[in-house]
């Protein structure tokens, strides 16, 4: 990978507390919040990440000898790694993360909330001497490219070295920060251990983790601390905690004192070049592992001959208003995707993205030094499993995986074929579209396009979809995941849906077109549980409609929550699927809306303090139109 800023030494210290930062960070605040935090956690050593290659390397190289990673066979996955995490540290804790606002209201009632001098008074306790033995990484990093107005900086702080090569690859991590930084630059304050302090002489273990854990969250102070876990969501903490859960909040903020505000959201973005050559870009959220990366890389199927998709991001938004549009970029600079599932039919731009230069995390271990998951083809006869057991077909038949579900690559956006040549560009890129989509194999057809603002904001706030892997705990319930943000929004839920509601009205009234928004399902089964609708790239008839819409050429259909395409209305030239099953998919059954109507009022019964009171408006029309 190559970083324009890939150059420089390592700095290190040998004193807890003198932090020693290298002649390049004149932030004098910065340099001394270091401090305190290495005076509270008291590690042996210090290093500042510069992001280079030869850091990351020599990391790697640290951690292979810890036995945290293993170095995979370079002649076929070079410079890549795989690590196995320790059995009870594979997801994000949601039940341990907390929205620690002043007053408990301002978290409301979809977050845990502590009193922030309670919970400040826990994680002193927790942090005092918990880096003990260990290493202690000062990692500057940038969501968005450097230097554009739609990104922001965090600096985190962690007791693993393999964040800090997971962050090198997530985000835009390293020196060139300090130069964006300068003096006084605002950056989010972020701090990571694993909670496993080392006594003198003690041996560390592969993935040191604690039992204890918490991921908390500062909204007035913009701050984050994270204790117990190493993995993913939990400890890259540019990602959820930040990206969503404190950005959400600054976006409102802004709105707060007076701007428009503006928007962090769970979604990726993509490009859709259609045949007469007009780019388009499209805003989706969908609740964790609903193929998001799949949508983010389609390629479209035999058929769409003209049509092109480019990936910007696959997982986050940052949305700003300029010019009487909205501007997104990707804060993130690599993709950490869910493996199982992940195959050359099912998204060959994201296999050929996994090439090399990729990080791992529990999936399987061939005997040939590669890596091999659930869903990546038939599986070798003989592997290590994610908990590093022998592992053979037969007992794959039994019902034991060899990829943990939830496991994961980390990979540099840069390398995906399908990457969008704007994906770096500080300007952004101006949505056309939003999509919301959940999990659900009932009641949701295949795609609706809101009538207006409100009622799209109304679709988003009351979609629902079925648990997967990516959240601890049981899988295949329904819950309502309001625009894919339930784990994600830093804030009173009802306040976001109210920032949705008056970002539109200050958007319309200075004259903006804002984008239109859809709601999808690629979920829908049979009688026998299966999935009727074929997904991943044919997902296109559904896009192609979309941008057609935009465009003024798509035609569909009226119906009770808003515009529907008729069977004629996509295309279907390169599949056999016909109406009776496209009814199937679409069929708006109406008892069971009125049923579903029943689930909205549950979610918005828990909002009703704050609940704007347009959205109840919605609902009644709905209502309404259900009647009969
Ligand atoms: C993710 C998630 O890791 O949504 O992206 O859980
Ligand atoms: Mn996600």
């Amino acid at each position: 990978m190559n970083h324009p800023y890939a150059a420089g030494a390592l700095a290190r210290t040998s004193a807890a507390t003198d932090v020693s930062a290298p002649a390049y960070v004149k932030h004098a605040r910065l340099k001394e919040w270091v401090g305190s935090i290495a005076a509270l956690t008291k590690p042996d050593r210090i290093v500042w990440a510069d992001g280079s290659q030869e850091e990351y390397d020599r990391l790697c190289a640290e951690l292979v000898a810890a036995g945290t990673l293993r170095k995979l066979n370079p002649a076929k996955r070079p410079n890549s790694y795989l690590a196995l995490s320790d059995p009870g540290d594979v997801a994000r804790v949601e039940d341990r993360t907390y929205i620690c606002s002043a007053r408990r209201e301002d978290a409301g009632p979809t977050n845990n909330w502590t009193a922030p001098a309670e919970m400040r008074g826990t994680l002193n306790g927790l942090f005092d001497g918990c880096m003990r033995g260990r290493t202690m990484y000062v990692i500057p990093f940038s969501m968005g490219p450097l230097g554009s107005d739609i990104a922001h900086i965090g600096v985190e702080i962690s007791d693993s070295a393999y964040v800090v090569a997971n962050m090198r690859i997530m985000t835009r991590m390293g020196k060139a920060v300090f130069d964006v930084l300068g003096e006084d630059g605002a950056f989010v304050p972020c701090v990571h251990s694993v909670g496993k302090p080392l006594a003198a002489g003690e041996k560390d273990v592969a993935w040191p983790c604690n039992p204890t854990k918490y991921i908390v969250h500062f909204p007035e102070t913009q701050e984050i601390w994270s204790y117990g876990s190493g993995y993913g969501g939990n400890a890259l903490l540019g990602k959820k905690c930040f990206a969503l859960r404190i950005a959400s909040n600054m976006g409102r903020d802004e709105a707060k004192s007076g701007g428009t505000g503006w928007l962090a959201e769970h979604m990726l973005i993509l490009g859709v070049t259609s045949p007469q050559g007009h780019k388009y870009h499209v805003a989706a959220a969908f609740p964790s592992a609903c193929g998001k990366t799949n949508f983010a890389m389609l390629i479209p199927p035999a058929g769409f001959d003209g049509w092109k998709v480019e990936t910007i991001g696959d997982d986050i938004a940052w949305i700003k208003p300029k010019d009487g549009k909205l501007y997104a970029i990707n804060p993130e600079a690599g993709f950490f995707g869910v493996a199982p599932g992940t195959g050359r039919k099912t998204n060959p731009n994201a296999i050929d993205t996994l090439n090399a230069n990729v990080l791992f995390t529990n999936v399987a271990l061939t005997d040939d030094g590669d890596v091999w998951w659930e869903g990546l083809g038939e599986p070798p006869a003989h592997l290590i499993d994610w908990q590093g057991k022998d592992w053979t077909p037969a007992d794959g038949k039994a019902g034991r995986k060899a990829a943990h579900p939830n496991s994961r690559f980390t990979a540099p956006a840069a390398q995906c074929p399908s990457i969008d040549p704007g994906w770096n560009d500080v300007k952004g890129v101006a949505i056309d579209a939003f999509i919301f989509g959940g999990r659900r194999s009932t009641t949701v057809p295949l795609v609706t396009e809101a009538r207006s603002w409100q009622e799209g904001v109304y679709m988003a706030a009351t979609m629902g979809s079925e648990t997967t892997a990516a959240q601890a705990g049981a899988t295949g319930i329904v819950r309502r995941d309001p625009f894919a943000m339930l784990p994600f929004c830093g804030y009173h839920m009802a306040d976001y849906f109210k920032h949705w509601l008056d970002l539109g009205a200050k958007m319309q009234a200075s004259g903006a077109t804002l984008p239109k928004i859809y709601c999808v399902n690629w979920f829908r089964t049979d009688d026998q549980g299966k999935f009727v609708w074929p997904g991943y790239g044919e997902n296109m008839r559904v896009l192609a409609w979309i941008i057609e819409r935009i465009d003024g050429q798509g035609r569909g259909q009226e119906n009770v929550f808003g515009i529907t395409p008729r069977y004629e209305d996509l295309h279907w030239k390169g599949i056999d699927f016909g109406r009776a099953d496209y009814e199937r998919i679409t069929s708006i059954d109406k008892s069971a809306w009125r049923q579903e109507l029943k689930l909205h009022d549950e979610l918005f019964d828990k909002l009703a303090e704050r609940l704007p009171s347009s959205l109840l408006e919605v609902r009644r029309k709905l209502e309404k139109s259900l009647e009969g």
